[in-house]
């Protein structure tokens, strides 16, 4: 696995780091808010790539909080250019209790843009009392720019990445950097 790996854009300890400051940037704003928040905070993180970035920043938001896990897919099979996104459930599963609860929806990677403006309405639909978002990473190319996000981890080339829960056709979520492969590896998986 470590063979494939390109060049590491983001290595481990700088992603801790900025993981404990967003995290204090957020705790900030949401904890400090006039209304104090009656049902607490919603956090709504999209699966899969997510996953890993949730649960290092709620290890340091010491705000009440419930979490409702949303699927969504985008790059199904081998594939590095988005195909658009698809809700695998609709949804239906998302409490209705989002109603004037405070919710932050958190993905990995804006790129297209797709996946979060999907998400945005869905929940928008569902009348929170606020809405904010947080990615772990932004591409550097304008469709990403152009979408407003309220926090963001890093900004990155407009490359393909993996690693810290995100993936190229499933695997790779475990590496503990974030990382570009090799042109080889990309270019087989995507011919099989
Ligand atoms: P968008 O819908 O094009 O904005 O892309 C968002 C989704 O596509 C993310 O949640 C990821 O699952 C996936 N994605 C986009 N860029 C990358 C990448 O560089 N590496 C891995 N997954 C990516
Ligand atoms: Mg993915």
């Amino acid at each position: 696995m470590n063979g494939d790996i390109e060049r590491v854009i983001i290595d481990r300890h700088a992603i801790a780091q900025r993981v404990k400051e967003l995290a204090s940037t957020i705790a900030g704003d949401l904890g400090s808010q006039d209304q104090p928040l009656p049902k607490g905070l919603t956090l709504v993180p999209i699966l899969s790539g997510s996953f890993i970035f949730v649960a290092d920043l709620i290890r340091h938001l010491p705000l009440l909080m419930r979490i409702r896990m949303l699927s969504i897919v985008s790059y199904p099979g081998p594939r590095t250019t988005s195909r658009g996104a698809r809700m695998q459930s609709e949804l239906t599963h998302l409490p209705h209790t989002l109603q004037n609860t405070h919710v932050l929806l958190i993905d990995d990677i804006l790129d297209t843009s797709n996946t979060l403006r999907l998400a945005v309405d869905a929940i928008q639909h569902r009348q929170p009392a606020a809405l904010r978002t947080c990615v772990l990473l932004r591409k550097q190319r304008s469709s990403a720019l152009q979408f407003p996000v309220d926090y963001v981890a890093f900004d990155v080339p407009d490359k393909f990445v993996v690693g810290y829960g995100l993936d190229f056709n499933g695997y790779y979520r475990n590496l503990p950097d974030i990382v570009t492969l090799k042109a080889e590896v990309l270019e087989q998986a995507e011919r099989v």
